[in-house]
């Protein structure tokens, strides 16, 4: 029968560029939280390698790291045989609907991305087509899918916008044709900010080591990090104005260990910053070394990873045709024959 819109299970649609190790920024920020909806929706998440190269990547290192970052999405708990677990570039479908939805989008909607104008200027010697029309690719990896709801962190959201407004202008030119998705944002440790400005969001690509945990640091590099993480001068672990450095690490504690604020500054009261930052650390240690052991086994067996990936990507490929192909007809293209 005819899989409706109206009585298939809701699906949730993410991906991540697979650029290098995962900090822990997008592992409470984003990662962990699709894990946790492999339980109630139907997944499908990838790992966004056609996004990737809008910035120059070196061939042998991407390679590596879109390998490397399939087995850590393994290792965090993404199950391949529960979610559709792929990678992008394996789906052609992405970029053909990112070229017809690049037509339906117009220059001035781009224009306004604060991504690509951050982008821009950070990479200025490599100002390409393709990150200013990035955000159509990402709708298009979305409205391929019909998915209902759509993880993304904050700074994801007015491209998640755009890709709404694109297919209600779609559907409203043509015919209902595309599901317009809701976003979904994680209510807490959504973001996690940078541990050496805590008012910058923690990123891989800052210049600062100490700044960032990734998902592959020792437990020593993690303590140490922690320990020398920017706070203020009041020595009392608190939520509040001003604090944001400490307001981050109660953030980080709170997301890992499920305490609330309050829970937080009792157990702290009357402690030094040093005993915090030491049980934040520590706490993270925790985290991560089950998942750091699992990835060691995972990235070393190629062949089962290739199992997973070469497994998921027709399965990908049989929802993603659909879709293209009902956008194609209504564009006014005539049916491909085979
Ligand atoms: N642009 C997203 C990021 O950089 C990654 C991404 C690509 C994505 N396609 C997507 C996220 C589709 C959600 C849905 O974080």
């Amino acid at each position: 029968m005819e899989n409706t819109v109206e009585t298939r299970k809701k699906r949730v649609l993410s991906m991540i560029q697979p650029t290098g190790v995962f900090t822990l920024g997008n592992y409470l920020g984003a990662l962990r939280n699709f894990v946790a909806l492999q339980d109630d929706y139907e997944c499908v998440y990838a790992l966004a390698d056609l996004h990737a190269i809008t910035v120059r990547q070196e061939p042998a290192a991407f390679r590596k790291n879109t390998l490397s970052a399939y087995a850590m999405m393994l290792a965090l708990g993404i199950n391949p045989e529960k979610s559709i677990f792929f990678i992008q570039s394996q789906v052609p479908e992405h970029a053909q609907l990112a070229w017809i939805l690049n037509c339906y989008t117009q220059f001035g909607e781009l224009s306004r991305m604060t991504q690509f104008k951050d982008k821009a200027a950070k990479h200025a010697d490599n100002v390409n087509a393709g990150l200013f029309t990035y955000p159509c690719l990402m709708a298009a990896d979305i409205l391929l899918y019909n998915a209902d709801y759509v993880p993304v962190g904050a700074d994801q959201k007015q491209h998640l916008e755009l890709a709404r407004n694109v297919a209600e202008r779609f559907n409203g030119l043509y015919s209902p044709t595309f599901v317009v998705p809701e976003g979904l944002i994680p209510k807490t440790g959504a973001r996690i900010m940078s541990l050496q400005d805590p008012t910058k969001k923690m990123s891989k690509s800052d210049d600062n080591t100490a700044s960032f945990i990734t998902m592959l640091d020792t437990p020593d590099q993690i303590i140490k990090k922690f320990r020398r993480a920017v706070t203020d001068s009041e020595a009392c672990v608190r939520y509040g104005e001003g604090k944001d450095g400490i307001n981050n690490l109660m953030g980080i504690y709170s997301s890992i260990t499920g305490k609330t604020y309050a829970e937080i500054e009792r157990e702290f009261d009357g402690r030094g910053y040093g005993d915090f930052k030491t049980a934040v650390g520590e706490a993270v240690v925790e985290t991560l070394e089950p998942i750091q052991t699992r990835y060691k086994a995972l990235v070393q067996d190629k062949a089962y990873l290739e199992k997973c990936y070469s497994e998921a990507a027709p399965r990908a490929e049989a929802i993603a045709r659909r879709t293209l192909h009902k956008a194609m007809k209504k564009v006014g293209y005539l049916p491909t024959i085979r």
